[in-house]
């Protein structure tokens, strides 16, 4: 099954996507989580990314067009992936549509804004394993250490109140249109993101004939 995730920053597509590959045994496409990875390599992409990233602005369409098309060119996506945070923009949606990916469905996360700032300004992370925790509503067992490789946890910086705007203001402009596109082509399908994890993930399941 070959899934988009679309939705606001900390709606919750990277822990459902995680969810869901594993379910589904596909891979988890997150083009954050590409990204991130060449700005620790400090290669070329990384350095370019890096600061755009921290401010919560896109990075420019060439990069991310062609990083998707190098990931879903690999053999591991044959039977699906789940695409997660991609596409952002109306280019992005364009280059997508000519790599003839044989899409299923595209995932809508529907959530208030309210919510996403409440699980964003408790999201934890591990640099080393990329694991993502919540302070309260999915705390690792010990404080401020990764359940998986016991690294310690950190506060992306883009998960800043002034980061945190521009990413809602990006997404309200650049990213939302897209659920229109999607839905006019019978292909979006809305996920009520409000609960809890299992709860979501439940939805998900029927979504994807799984549940
Ligand atoms: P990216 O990492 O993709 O950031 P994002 O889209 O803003 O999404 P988030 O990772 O913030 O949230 P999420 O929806 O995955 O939520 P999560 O599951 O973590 O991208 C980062 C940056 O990279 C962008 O700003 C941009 O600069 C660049 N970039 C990436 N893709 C790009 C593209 N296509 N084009 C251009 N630039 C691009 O959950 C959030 C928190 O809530 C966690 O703590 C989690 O534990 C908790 N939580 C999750 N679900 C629930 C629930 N149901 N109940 C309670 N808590 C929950």
């Amino acid at each position: 099954m070959k899934l988009i995730f679309l939705g606001p920053p900390g709606s919750g597509k990277g822990t459902q996507a995680k969810l869901l590959a594993e379910k589904l045994k596909v891979p988890h496409i997150s083009l954050g989580d590409i990204l991130r990875e060449e700005v620790r390599k400090g290669s070329d992409i990384g350095k370019r990314a890096k600061e755009i990233m921290n401010a919560g602005r896109l990075v420019p369409d060439e990069l991310t067009i062609e990083l998707t098309r190098q990931r879903t060119a690999q053999p591991d996506c044959k039977n699906g992936f789940i695409l997660d945070g991609f596409p952002r923009s109306d280019a992005q949606a364009n280059a997508l549509d000519k790599m003839n990916l044989n899409l299923d469905k595209v995932v809508y996360f529907d959530v208030s804004e309210d919510l996403v700032v409440i699980r964003l300004s408790g999201r934890r992370s591990c640099k080393a394993c990329g694991s993502v925790y919540h302070v309260k509503f999915k705390p690792p067992k010990a404080e401020g250490k990764c359940d998986a490789c016991g690294s310690a946890l950190y506060q992306r910086q883009d998960d800043e109140e002034k980061s945190v705007r521009t990413r809602f203001e990006v997404y309200q402009e650049q990213t939302k249109p897209l659920i229109d596109r999607y839905r006019s082509m019978g292909r979006l399908v809305t996920v009520d993101a409000s609960g809890n994890i299992d709860e979501v993930f439940s939805a998900l399941l029927k979504i994807a004939g799984d549940g």
